[in-house]
């Protein structure tokens, strides 16, 4: 690793993680990622903004070498960047951690110990020397402690997982990178957003705004290249991937054994239609399941059914639902319902994980073994009646 100038008083230390195949569990990364770090220098003092993982530490402090940061700016702090602060806290003790409030408490668990540390209440305004940083706080971007660095000298945009990708390549800047590589980053950089910032779309609108309000030269983020131009594209890109609204519609997903569940989610649909909704209606059995989560997220209510097999709901249902999460469904009103034959946990158990995810819960919906015309009817009652709670509010 070594520094590469970006601006004057500005270097940056990318980590490159060809390895990585898979980010925190959950995300698969295909292009590997990189985890930036940058110096910025003042005339008086140096800022050394997040850091690396352990395993690169080594040539992480060898690329630093002669340096001295003043201030360990820490945007936020999860490990993929933050995970070193003990290690820089040992190699540079007189330095000052500068974080949000809650992202210093998070710094001191994360190692255990005190240090000297200058919180960011808001945004606060950091004199280098012939050099002022502006901090800003931008939390659930994607972390309760995130914040943005801004160097109004350079005109160089720090806004820590914020517009980033993981995307591993030997192009630090977005401009060097041929026609080929571009369009994998910008797979990658949709992906990210996808999966890490598209729970969060309403602080995205936030940071967004922030940033097409500032003279911008260069947009540096945690992962992936710095972006020296298209910055119009970025955003209009951003504003694309977090249009969020929602759908005049319901989406109804179901698993059946026998086309008994199936009949009522017919049933449920002829009634969503009566209140004046339309109908997303999806068989689990051969669904793409990321594709049923997000249309539940773009849809106003969720039915999920379920037939009982073995005292419990279907693993494809409990397999959908693990696509959702709180942060990003909670709110939307959903029901559970289902056909079974003996005992029938189906319906309550599905109930219980749509309340984990936070969704507005309705009673749910259980016919014991082929359901009647009555049952049917009280069925498209039901699903007329979900619709209608939507349309007014209730
Ligand atoms: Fe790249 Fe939220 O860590």
């Amino acid at each position: 690793m070594k520094k590469i100038e970006l601006a004057k008083g500005i270097e940056a230390l990318s980590t490159l993680d060809y390895d990585l195949k898979v980010f925190d569990v959950i995300m698969k990364t295909e292009f590997g990622s990189s985890y930036n770090a940058y110096l910025i220098h003042g005339k008086e003092k140096t800022a050394l903004v997040d850091g690396t993982k352990p395993s690169f530490f080594g040539g992480f402090l060898d690329a630093l070498k002669g340096e001295k940061p003043d201030y360990l700016v820490v945007n936020h702090t999860e490990p993929d960047h933050s995970s070193s602060l003990e290690l820089m806290l040992k190699t540079y003790p007189d330095s000052v951690v500068v974080a949000t409030p809650v992202g210093l408490d998070f710094a001191r668990q994360l190692v255990n110990h005190d240090f000297p540390s200058l919180p960011v209440k808001g945004s606060l305004q950091l004199d280098l020397g012939e050099r002022v940083l502006e901090l800003v706080a931008m939390p659930n971007l994607h972390w309760p402690d995130t914040m943005w660095v801004y160097d109004k000298e350079s005109e160089i945009l720090f806004p820590c997982d914020g517009f980033g990708a993981h995307f591993c390549s030997p192009y630090l800047r977005l401009s060097e990178m041929p026609d080929e590589v571009k369009r994998q980053y910008r797979e990658a950089r949709k992906f990210y957003y996808d999966v890490i910032m598209s729970p969060f779309a309403s602080f995205v609108d936030k940071g967004l705004s922030y940033a097409k309000a500032l003279p911008l030269k260069m947009i540096a983020p945690g992962h992936g290249p710095v972006i020296d131009e298209d910055i119009e594209q970025l955003y209009a890109d951003y504003e694309k991937f977090n249009l969020r609204k929602e759908k005049d519609q319901v989406v109804i997903a179901y698993g059946s054994a026998y086309g008994k569940t199936r009949k009522l989610a017919e049933a449920l649909a002829k009634g969503v239609r009566e209140s004046g909704l339309g109908v997303c209606v999806f068989d689990l059995e051969n669904a793409n399941l990321d594709a049923v989560a997000k249309e539940v997220l773009s849809s106003r209510g969720f039915l999920l059914g379920s037939c009982t097999i073995l005292s419990d709901a279907l693993p494809v249902a409990y397999e959908l639902t693990t696509r959702m999460n709180p942060v990003a469904y909670h709110g939307k009103r959903a029901a559970a319902f289902g056909v079974y034959g003996w005992s029938g946990e189906a319906v309550a158990n599905l109930s219980t994980r749509l309340g984990q995810l936070r969704m507005k819960v309705e009673e749910g919906l259980r016919v014991r073994f082929e359901p009647t015309v009555e049952e049917l009817k009280q069925a498209q009652e039901y699903g007329k009646q979900f619709g209608l709670k939507i349309t007014k509010g209730e």
